[in-house]
Formats: C-alpha cells, structure tokens, sequence
C-alpha cells in the first residue's frame, strides 16, 4: 500500500478526503505521520513505503521539524512526489531530490497575496514617508514632511517576475495608480496585469525610468546578483526598490551603498544574503529601510491554502493528469 507522509494537522484535518481520493480510484493508502512519536525515527519498512508527502509545516519557524522531515525524505528509497508550502524552491534539499528524479510542486499560489500585500505596504510606506514619522513619533516629535513626498500616481514600477506573487504585486499597483512593467521570459498574456512585459534583457533600459523596482523572481543562474551596482546606477534618483524574492537577487554592498549616498530614497527588504540578517548588517538602521524578517508571506489562511492545492494535485497524480506548480528543472531548485 503507498504512504503519504504528513504532518499529523493535515491528517487530521484531510485524512478522510485523502483516504477517499484513494478509494475513489480503488486504491488504499497508508497515512504516515512524521514524527510517529516524539523522538521517534521512521524505520526502514516504513520508509520503503513511502511513495508521496506533503510538507505544511513552516520552513522558517520549525528548522528542528523541517530538518526531520526532509531528512526522511532523503531515506525514503521509493519516494515520487513531494508538495511543497514554498513558493521558492532554492535551498539544496529540493535539488537532491529532483537529481532522484523526485517530483516537487509548490504552493505560490497560496502565498501570492500576502506576499504582495507585504511589499506593496513596504512600499507605500515609503512612498508616504513613514519611516521619518516613525522614527519622530519615538522621540515625541511633531514633526510634518518637508518637502511633501511626491505623488504615488503615476509613478512607473518594473517588477522582475510576473508569477503569482508579481503579478499580485501589480494588479495592487496599478489600482493605487501606478503604472507597471513587467519583466519575465515568457511574452505578453492578454491576462499579464501589467502594463508592459518586457524581457530580461531590457531590464536596464526600463530601470532608467523605474520609481520602484520590485524583485519577485526566483532564485536561479540568472537572477543571481542580477541588482548589482551598475543596474542600482541606472534607477533614477530616488527611486525605491523592493525585494521580496531572494536575498542573493541582489549585491548587498551595492545596495548599502546606493542607500547611503542618497541615490536610492529607502527599500522594502524581506529576504538578505544571510539570514538571519546579522546584527552587524548596516541595513538595519538605515534611514528609510524597513527590513523584516524572511516573514513577508505570514498569513493564517497559508496552511489551508496549501492542503487545497495539496488535495488538487492528489487527484491529478491519481488520474495521471500534469500536476499544478510542478517544479522542472531550472526553476531555481538548489
Ligand atoms: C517561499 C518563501 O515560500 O520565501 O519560498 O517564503
């Protein structure tokens, strides 16, 4: 009988309609739940059984947990298919697996929203000048913006990748009324909710006109240090930069340094180069830097969105349809 290895809150919670998808195509299952009791190890009979998982535990929050459970993946000999809660697919675990020919999905779709939530009241916190009224507030100062801050209408903001978490991104956008350009390889769709898709290879050139340059791309070859020093150099001055994709998206020095000569006007930064980001880190007391801790995506309604598209994808991998967020090689795994 195949297994699926779970955490018991999806078991709990979806048991019954796993159990059910199986019977409706006159199969059984065998729900393993990991960790089967505290400090207990999975053993080899069960580990051999193990033929799908799905992970909705949190990445960040619950490294001792996450450790665990990948670690039983990398032991399970006959493991096909993994859903995953993340939207990116980076860190070296997923790579390994794939290199086993393991099958991953992912969840961005659940996570799109809050993320983009997150980056667009970064930026408009910027845009509005909160970080100077923050930090008045904490010394008891009244302490009005002058000059006013320019108009957020209008403005033009290029977003590097245009998936569920970008486009998000700009369909928030472009309702506060700016106007956005999108870059991504693929060409336009009639659904793409931007303004404009350009390719990669006209990033520079849009940049020159960018106000906000919003980062939400996954990690790969070609996004590596793609915000170096000579692309942050041909953002207008003052203009802002958002990055809710990846630390490693960007060359941390150069940004450091843009932000301090004046030539950036502040940044919105959920992801750095190490995390946690470092207490020496200057981008912690920058002025009009607001850094939060890899935590953009927070949201209650995460988890359950994970077991919805988790249950989705169970009923094409048991009919053989193409599974939804199904990683290739290439995406950014490892
Ligand atoms: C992710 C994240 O899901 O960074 O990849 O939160």
């Amino acid at each position: 009988m195949p297994g699926l290895l779970a955490h018991a809150d999806l078991v709990e919670g979806f048991g019954d309609r796993i159990r059910a998808a199986f019977a409706h195509r006159g199969r059984a299952v065998d729900l393993l739940l990991l960790p089967p009791a505290p400090d207990e190890r999975l053993d080899d009979d069960a580990l051999a059984a193990v033929e799908l998982a799905c992970f909705t535990g949190e990445w960040r929050t619950d490294p001792v947990f996450t450790r665990r459970f990948f670690g039983a993946l990398l032991r399970a000999p006959n493991l096909r298919w993994v859903h995953l809660p993340n939207a990116g697919v980076d860190d070296p675990v997923f790579a390994r697996l794939l290199a086993r020919g393991v099958r991953l999905t992912t969840s961005s779709a659940a996570k799109g929203e809050p993320i983009a939530q997150s980056a667009i009241a970064g930026l408009l916190a910027i845009a509005r000048g909160f970080p100077a009224w923050s930090d008045a507030q904490r010394r008891r100062e009244w302490r009005p913006h002058e000059p006013a801050p320019p108009d957020l209408r209008g403005q033009a903001m290029v977003v590097v990748g245009v998936g569920s978490i970008g486009g998000a991104v700009a369909r928030i956008a472009r309702a506060i009324g700016l106007r956005v350009v999108g870059v991504r390889r693929s060409p336009r769709r009639a659904d793409d909710p931007v303004d404009e898709i350009v390719p990669p290879a006209r990033l520079g050139e849009v940049a020159a006109a960018a106000d906000w340059l919003v980062l939400a791309c996954p990690l790969v070859a070609e996004t590596r240090g793609l915000v170096d020093a000579a692309l942050l150099g041909r953002l207008p001055r003052g203009a802002g930069l958002v990055n809710v994709a990846r630390g490693a998206v960007v060359d941390e020095p150069a940004l450091v340094a843009a932000l301090r000569s004046g030539h950036l006007r502040g940044a919105y930064l959920d992801v750095f180069a190490e995390e946690p980001l470092p207490a020496r880190s200057p981008l912690w007391e920058l002025p009009g830097v607001i850094v939060t801790p890899h935590d953009a995506g927070a949201s209650a309604g995460n988890a359950g969105r994970v077991a919805g598209l988790f249950l989705d994808n169970l009923d094409r991998w048991l009919s053989g349809a193409p599974l939804v967020g199904e990683v290739a090689s290439g995406d950014g795994a490892g």
